[in-house]
């Protein structure tokens, strides 16, 4: 049975979830991954419930060993694997510690080339496989106040763009999700409380997963690199 790993996996109503959900839908065994083992658990309950395999895995993404030991865990039908950590880290540089500065970077960027190498070191000998990255507005645009982020968002995005090149030749399909502004999911809903009123300013957490899905089933003689995903009443 072919496998997909998850890591950042949070909330039912998260991009993390719904991406495992989709995935072991489609008929993946999904290997449920990110730091908060009741979250993981939730999420591969309903899955197992609805008749699909999943196995919740708990990883920090900064880790190596961690990281090393989910792609163990996966096997060797592994065949997709998505790195979606990132929480937004919000703040002005010059109130900034450096140690904030560092840890954003580290979750969002150097967790991207921890999990991606992973991810290569055991589709390449198969020469197959895609691997996918969730992007933001921040991948594309420096903007005030979220100087930390921008520059992790943007760093994640150009690793995936290399390895996209490095690795093609190897068979394997590395591809960006852009995701061009606020979810309607429960990090923006929990955060704010009137977010429930502009829904159509939220983007779709199912139009994300579709992306997703698109990319993961492109054939090989038509890859796409990123696609981008925005409400249309998105500023951009
Ligand atoms: N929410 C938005 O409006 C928005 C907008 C644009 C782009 N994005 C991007 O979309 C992706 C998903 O966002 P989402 O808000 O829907 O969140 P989500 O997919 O529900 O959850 C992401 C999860 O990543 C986990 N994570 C953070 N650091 C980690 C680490 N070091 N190791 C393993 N897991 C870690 C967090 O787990 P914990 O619960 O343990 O913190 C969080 O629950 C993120 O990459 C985000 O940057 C989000």
């Amino acid at each position: 049975m072919k496998t997909a790993i998850v890591i950042g996996v949070g909330p039912d109503r998260g991009v993390g979830a719904q991406l495992c959900k989709r995935f072991a839908n489609d008929g993946l065994k999904v290997i449920v991954a990110g730091r908060t083992l009741s979250a993981l658990e939730s999420v591969a309950r309903d899955i197992v419930a609805a008749g699909g395999q999943a196995v919740p895995f708990v990883a920090d993404a900064t880790k190596e060993s961690d990281v090393a030991a989910l792609f163990d865990a996966a096997g060797s039908e592994l065949d997709l694997a998505i790195y979606n950590a990132g929480n937004n880290t919000p703040g002005k540089i010059v109130e900034m510690d450096a140690d904030y500065f560092e840890k954003a970077w580290r979750v969002v960027c150097f967790g991207g080339f921890l999990f991606g190498r992973e991810a290569v070191r055991r589709m390449a000998p198969k020469k197959a496989g895609t691997l996918l990255f969730t992007g933001a507005s921040a991948s594309l645009r420096g903007r005030p106040g979220f100087g930390a982020f921008n520059s992790a968002k943007a760093g994640l995005r150009t690793l995936a763009q290399a390895m996209a090149k490095e690795y093609a030749p190897d068979g394997i399909h590395v591809a960006h999700v852009v995701v061009d502004g606020a979810i309607a999911g429960d990090k923006i809903m929990n955060r704010f409380p009137d977010a429930a009123d502009r829904q159509d300013s939220l983007i779709s957490i199912e139009g994300i997963v579709d992306a997703f899905a698109f990319l993961y089933r492109q054939p090989e003689r038509a890859w796409s690199f990123e696609l981008d995903v925005r409400t249309s009443k998105e500023k951009w």
